[in-house]
């Protein structure tokens, strides 16, 4: 390993001075908790997702949580989702009173299908969740058939569509995450869309302890200002203008950092589909459009804790997204799911950000060429 060489990160931002010019505007005016710059950014992301409305939220874990409530389930109904996502998306169903059912998922998309959701189907689903991995589009087409409500997790696919239509603007409702390594970062932040206006409106009234009237609107009035209704107990979900000033920066910029990731992407399908021990993730049929968040490959016939470890000697991380839900001692209990626990075995994550240079992506293929000769 040469000395000079810098670490390369798995996933990675891309912020520079737009963000802090956006910034700047908050630090002048004083304002920084949710006013202005939340409006905003909520207008931009209804527009790219081609939506009348987007309700921003502090994450996307918690626009999971509001996302299950605002379904207005049963208590104990269950809620199907694949083990092979992150842990807020069962934590969430939890959360409400409802149970969390793992399906599997297909081995060469690593989301799931009707037919995983229907193998774990009882009379009690009340609901599906489907999650978008990677920014590859999940069949939530197919999931129709089943006639119940539908979340879609589209937290690594904030540009990602399916014939032309935005992924999580498909089913009843769709969630975005932009914690710090999402495609469109601001440290923490997420939101949410929905077929039907009414969620959304109570989605926003909710995000603030349920009150739904708030500070900055309160500041609008020229009488009595420190009055509030609350029609509804709820969490702290609410999003700031600090972090919104970053998103409208990073909105502006998605374009050039998608071309980016979807460059590194084409040219990792170019110059690892050959290698025999490996197998490249699928791209997305012509008329989709992936999001290319993570690049997730699979080594066939073992030794994929080794070469996480070789690359890493190289200063080249990796990780597995994700570890599977139904093996957490929370959730166990759950029949056991072939794909999944082979993906835990098998699966790894490469590096994919905007920030990666050519020489960082030379380095990345070049050492795992060298892995087994
Ligand atoms: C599939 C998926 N859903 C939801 C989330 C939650 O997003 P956040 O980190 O904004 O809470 C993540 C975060 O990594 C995720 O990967």
């Amino acid at each position: 390993m040469k000395s000079e060489e810098r670490v390369i990160q798995v996933f990675g931002s891309h912020l520079g001075l737009e963000e802090l010019e956006e910034i700047r505007d908050c630090l002048e005016s004083q304002w920084i908790g949710l006013g202005p710059k939340t409006a905003r950014l909520e207008s931009a992301l209804a527009c790219h997702l081609g939506v009348d409305d987007f309700v921003l939220l502090n994450s996307g874990s918690n626009a999971l949580q509001m996302a299950v409530h605002l379904l207005d389930l049963p208590e104990g109904a269950e809620v199907i989702l694949p083990s092979f996502t992150w842990v807020a998306c069962a934590s969430a169903v939890m959360l409400c009173g409802l149970k969390p059912v793992f399906c599997d998922v297909d081995p060469a998309t690593m989301n799931l299908t009707a037919a995983s959701v229907e193998r774990v189907m009882s009379p009690r689903t009340a609901a599906i969740m489907a999650i978008h991995y990677a920014g590859l589009p999940a069949p939530v087409y197919d999931l129709a058939q089943f006639g119940l409500p539908i979340i879609e997790d589209a937290a690594h696919a904030i540009d990602s569509r399916v014939a032309g239509r935005a992924c999580g603007t498909i089913g009843d409702i769709g969630i975005y995450s932009f914690d710090s390594v999402k495609n469109l970062a601001m440290g923490e932040g997420g939101g949410l869309v929905a077929k039907d206006p009414a969620r959304l409106e109570r989605a926003r009234k909710l995000r603030l302890c349920g009150i739904s009237r708030t500070g900055f609107d309160a500041s609008q009035r020229q009488e009595r200002w420190w009055e509030h209704e609350i029609h509804e107990p709820f969490a702290k979900m609410t999003p700031n203008d600090l972090s919104a000033a970053v998103g409208l920066a990073q909105l502006r910029k998605l374009p050039a950092a998608q071309a980016r990731r979807a460059a590194i992407w084409t040219l990792y399908q170019r110059e690892l589909h050959d290698i025999s021990w490996l197998q490249t993730p699928c791209d997305t049929l012509a008329e989709d459009r992936h999001s290319f968040f993570t690049y997730c490959v699979q080594l066939r016939g073992g030794g994929r804790d080794q070469l996480a470890r070789h690359l890493l000697n190289r200063k080249i991380y990796t990780t597995l997204r994700f570890h599977p839900l139904h093996l957490s001692p929370v959730y166990q209990g759950n029949t056991s799911l072939t794909v999944t626990e082979d993906l835990m075995a098998r699966a790894i994550n490469l590096p994919l950000h905007p920030r990666l240079s050519d020489a960082d992506l030379g380095r990345i293929i070049e050492t795992i060429r060298a892995f087994r000769g």
